[in-house]
């Protein structure tokens, strides 16, 4: 063996960190930084309101990984941010464990009740009742989210529940402090929250009257809840003391579920989607998600295109993600439901052949028309509100959460005595085939309402690895834009060169097949509208789409950023 000298050793380590604080400073400066990101060293963690973060903060502080972190989260945001974080509604989370290299996809979406059948929600003419199926009793789904959180806990975590849970319950008990985002929602949501009694004793102070920025909300009943779940577990919910007050609510309101779908409602934990993009690994959620599917689909289009030197945001570079975006939407459109129920050829949407196929639909100067545009065959190739956080460990384990009410306050039903609103997720199914949801997406017969189903989502939890590690740890709430929104932080960090939190800043687009329009942010360059429009697209301002919450790690540091689109949101390190 031969030896090196100390110098060549001495001039090996110097490289060595010259190298490393090289990639650092490039992950912090991008190619031009304009807004930095949070840097930290022993963890961080990233959520929509800064009460959750602290709470988050606190549990990897007290020597917890990032799934007690992760778990005390999404607990703490059920108090906090109502609009989304729920015990009420469901979701999905993905776990690295960064001892057995491995990540897993945990499935608490909610399930349709026993009594759902196809066509439930349409009236005597066959047209869909959207009240019904939005905002109405029949609009819950079985909740998934306290099994969920605790499964995650009990098969991943260090700390005890009672642990993990605890500031949830400081923060209900003793209240928080109201902010002007929270002000201003309870006043724009006042219909849905007043019209349930047990809602409006909770957020309004009188039948006439606000809360003002500054107030404290106590919430007495959820604190109640909260402690009956850190006693006795998931049992409390699915089983016990709050499962008996749901199921009375639900009958005293001609709701659907009863005691039965309460007591075998199950989390499934499956393998994430996987798939790759230029040098890096994606690992998101699969089918009842269309997210990671989707992803993961569009990426497989794109990745043949130069997208860096088409340059960010300009009208070839965002002619081509739209492109690639509607033949995707398509095939939403067609071939996704619950796994569980219908067969969706998942490996051949997201195979590279496939991709390959649609490439060639995609004319460079010319706007496709979504009317000439059908879902694909894939079988061939087998081979407003919600809210998502992201958590890191000093250990390498990362978690990736995205959960749902569906809309801000779900259906506005609050279940008397528990404090818990109730989500209106039978709305992402699809009424009858061909309908469209809330969020303009059209649905297909594979996602029919089925007893026992789960509704299709779009929620995009997803993990981007590097060398085997995680590099990108991201999602987003915003219906049928998670999908896109998550695809652009990644193209702007790995394609445009941008920090964390420039790609979580810069103006957004979105397609999805129908409605045929190009949306996009207010600020998008008027140039570029344009040359967007000369080559045949329509296009139509929407308001922020998404709030992105996100960790980079680089060289073993923490890089992160929440979402400006929602100002409470906050990414906190230590
Ligand atoms: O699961 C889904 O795809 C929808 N229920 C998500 C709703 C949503 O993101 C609303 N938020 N802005």
């Amino acid at each position: 063996m031969t030896h090196l000298s100390p110098i060549t050793v001495f001039f090996f380590i110097l490289s060595f960190f010259i190298c490393n604080s090289a990639i650092t400073q490039s992950a912090i400066h991008g190619v031009n930084a304009i807004h930095h990101p949070i840097l930290a060293y022993d963890g961080m963690v990233a959520t929509q309101h800064h009460e959750a973060s602290k709470v988050g903060i606190e549990i990897l502080k007290k020597g917890g990984n990032a799934i007690d972190a992760a778990v005390a989260v999404g607990f703490s945001l059920a108090v906090v941010l109502p609009r989304a974080g729920n015990l009420g509604g469901g979701g999905f989370m993905l776990v690295h464990l960064a001892e057995e290299e491995k990540t897993i996809a945990l499935n608490y979406r909610e399930i349709a009740p026993f009594k759902s059948k196809q066509d439930m929600y349409l009236d005597k003419n066959g047209e869909v009742d959207v009240d019904l199926f939005n905002q109405s009793y029949h609009s819950v789904g079985v909740p998934g989210s306290v099994a969920g959180l605790i499964g995650a806990l009990e098969d991943y975590g260090t700390l005890t529940l009672e642990e993990v849970i605890a500031p949830a319950i400081r923060l209900a008990k003793e209240g928080f402090v109201i902010t002007h985002d929270l002000e201003k929602i309870l006043i724009k949501y006042e219909n849905r929250l007043r019209k349930c009694p047990n809602a409006s004793k909770i957020f309004y102070p009188s039948p006439n009257t606000f809360y003002k920025m500054g107030d404290l909300l106590i919430q007495k009943d959820l604190a109640w809840s909260l402690e009956q779940i850190s006693r006795e577990g998931k049992e409390a919910f699915y089983k016990g003391a709050i499962a008996k007050k749901l199921v009375a609510d639900m009958k005293n309101n001609g709701g659907l579920i009863n005691k039965k779908d309460l007591k075998k409602y199950q989390v499934t934990k499956v393998k994430p989607i996987l798939g790759t993009y230029r040098d890096y690994e994606i690992q998101s959620m699969p089918p009842p998600s269309s997210g990671g599917v989707h992803l993961i689909q569009i990426l497989n289009i794109l990745e043949d295109y130069d997208l860096k030197n088409m340059g960010h945001n300009t009208a070839e570079c965002i002619h081509h993600m739209v492109e690639a975006m509607r033949l995707a939407y398509a095939d939403r459109s067609k071939h996704l439901g619950d796994p569980a129920f219908v067969e969706v050829p998942a490996q051949g949407i997201i195979s590279k052949e496939y991709a390959k196929l649609l490439r060639n639909k995609i004319n460079a100067d010319v706007a496709n028309k979504s009317e000439d545009i059908l879902a694909g065959e894939p079988k061939d190739f087998e081979s407003e509100e919600t809210t998502h956080f992201s958590v890191a460990d000093n250990k390498g384990n990362v978690v990736s959460n995205t959960y749902t009410l569906n809309f801000s306050f779900g259906s506005g039903y609050v279940a008397k005595g528990t404090g818990i609103l109730l989500n209106n997720e039978m709305g992402d199914f699809a009424a009858k085939p061909g309908a469209i949801d809330a969020y303009g997406l059209v649905g297909g017969k594979a996602n029919a309402v089925e007893a026992g189903k789960r509704p299709l989502s779009s929620m995009t939890p997803t993990i981007v690895l590097k060398d085997g590690k995680p590099y990108l740890i991201t999602g987003s709430p915003g219906g049928s834009r998670i999908i896109t929104t998550v695809l652009q932080t990644i193209l702007n960090t790995i394609d445009h060169g941008m920090n964390v939190s420039d790609a979580s800043h810069a103006i957004r687009i979105h397609h999805q097949w129908y409605p045929d329009v190009l949306f996009h942010e207010a600020a998008l360059n008027a140039d570029t509208k344009n040359l967007l429009k000369n080559k045949g697209h329509n296009l139509e301002v929407r308001a922020a789409m998404g709030s992105t919450q996100s960790i980079m790690i680089v060289d073993g540091i923490f890089l992160g950023a929440s979402d400006p689109r929602r100002p409470d949101a906050k990414c906190i390190g230590f």
